[in-house]
């Protein structure tokens, strides 16, 4: 059986108070509308069908191919939103399901259950309720004696009695396809000027067709997200189900409360991580590794046995057995190759540090290439600007740059050279020789004799 999707996102979201679209704000690093779209790609092998309105534009360039899109340009309500899927799908799959795009906790296995469930179900309606004791203003589940569904009543529409039900709608259906392309019309418009897909359980009933009704076993997965206080309670569920899965995993996370791991980041067996710190989207971190306290590592490719304290590294690379910090920061391009290690008050940037390589205090390194094995003395500066270009420093293997040398670029320091504590150099220098001085000059070379 052939199952479409429909998410509807075409609302703005009024009550977040914000110029973006209310499914387009972040959650685990991704926008709210990805969560949804990733598990309900799990649920079924089609291609989801995201119906958009307010900036759909904005949802198009982020999803792009990922799912299809239908415009609706009035947000004439959540019956409305499906009519416009209905060109698109209409003879395309057996059953429909249909979702919100601000119930980012839904999970695949749940919209499973519930296809599986209209699957076997003679009527043309399944759907999944919430029990509930705060309603949240959700729609309320009115059963008959025998247990069936008979309608879905929007709070304000509700009698008192009706008020005191505390089975709600979540809004997740799964529909027989031609029932609903052949009933979606008959909708009657709301007292509001709008049509609501809640009306297809009365339209059932009064074909005499059973709706069957399923409570949601984890009510949590039905949270939806109408304010920014929502979508901290969200953040704060996301982040602990990928904390757990990552430990489930075999990752070491010392404080769950404290440590904040988007979706989309991967991280290896037996490392561990200690509180306050951010592992943001995209970032890759391989096993044994130690990560923090008090650290932010984003869009960055991480090896095996690093050790990362204290630091910033935003894409960035680093490959085996590298540590770094306290105080350490990683700009975008910087490379460090096995074993390099940066200490404390470190920044780097477009530059590519070979294995080995030593810097253990307050230096600047920007679009440099360092070769095997330098060590580079504390507060050295590789002076890349020169107020109007960037320029390059190249280093080459076992040169030692003595401490507060000053690198003015362009400028290449051939292999083995030295340079001595303070010296400015602006000339490139020999393999083999020491250059000292402001600015500097050749002093003698290297005695190999003695080493
Ligand atoms: C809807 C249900 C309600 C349920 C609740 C669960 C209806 C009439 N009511 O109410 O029973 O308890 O969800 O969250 O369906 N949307 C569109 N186009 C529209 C209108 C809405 O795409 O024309 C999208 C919005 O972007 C939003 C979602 O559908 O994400 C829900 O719409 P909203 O109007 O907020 O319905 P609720 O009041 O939440
Ligand atoms: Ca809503």
């Amino acid at each position: 059986m052939k199952t479409a999707t429909i998410l509807l996102a075409a609302g703005k979201g009024t009550r977040m108070n914000s110029k973006v679209l209310k499914v387009l704000h972040p959650l685990g690093g991704k926008p709210m509308l990805w969560h949804s779209v990733q598990q309900v790609s799990k649920a079924s092998s089609e291609k989801p069908t995201v119906v958009v309105g307010y900036q759909a534009e904005k949802v198009r360039e982020i999803f792009g191919e990922q799912v299809n899109y239908v415009l609706q340009e009035e947000q004439l309500g959540t019956g409305h939103a499906v009519m416009q899927a209905q060109a698109q799908l209409e003879g395309k799959a057996d059953l429909v399901v249909v979702l919100l795009g601000d119930m980012p906790l839904l999970r695949a296995e749940t919209i499973g259950r519930l296809i599986e469930r209209q699957q076997a179900n003679d009527g043309p309606i399944s759907m999944m309720t919430v029990v509930a004791d705060d309603p949240r203003g959700f729609g309320r589940v009115v059963r008959n004696q025998a247990g069936e569904v008979d309608a879905i009543v929007e709070e304000a529409d509700c009698t008192a009695e009706q008020l005191a039900i505390n089975e709600l709608n979540i809004s997740l259906y799964c529909f027989q396809a031609d029932w609903l392309w052949a009933n979606l019309a008959n909708i009657p418009i709301s007292a509001k000027g709008e049509y609501y897909l809640t009306e297809m359980v009365a339209i059932a009933r009064q074909q005499g067709l059973p709706v069957q009704a399923e409570v949601i076993e984890d009510p949590q997965e039905a949270m939806g997200v109408n304010t920014r206080v929502h979508l901290a309670e969200a953040e704060a569920a996301v982040r602990k189900r990928i904390n757990q899965a990552w430990m489930l995993a075999g990752v070491t996370v010392i404080d769950p409360d404290t440590t904040y791991i988007d979706a989309e980041v991967s991280i290896g067996q037996d490392t561990t991580i200690y509180p306050n710190t951010y592992i943001e989207a995209g970032t890759t971190i391989g096993e044994d590794c130690v990560i923090g306290p008090n650290t932010l590592i984003r869009g960055s490719q991480i090896g095996d046995r690093c050790q990362i304290f204290s630091a910033v590294v935003e894409f960035a690379m680093l490959e085996n057995n590298v540590d770094i910090g306290p105080f350490a920061h990683l700009r975008k391009g910087a490379h460090l190759a096995d074993d390099v290690h940066m200490g404390n008050f470190g920044e780097i940037k477009n530059s590519y540090l070979a294995p080995g390589v030593k810097m253990g205090h307050f230096s600047y390194i920007g679009d440099a290439q360092i070769g095997e094995n330098v060590n580079i003395g504390a507060g050295t500066i590789t002076c890349n600007y020169d107020g109007k270009h960037k320029h390059k420093t190249i280093i080459e293997r076992d040169v030692f740059i003595g401490s507060d040398t000053m690198l003015v670029a362009p400028l290449k320091i051939g292999a083995g050279a030295r340079t001595g504590a303070g010296a400015v150099v602006t000339k490139d220098v020999e393999s083999g020789s020491i250059v000292v001085g402001v600015p500097a000059k050749k002093l003698k070379d290297v005695d190999t004799e003695g080493e």
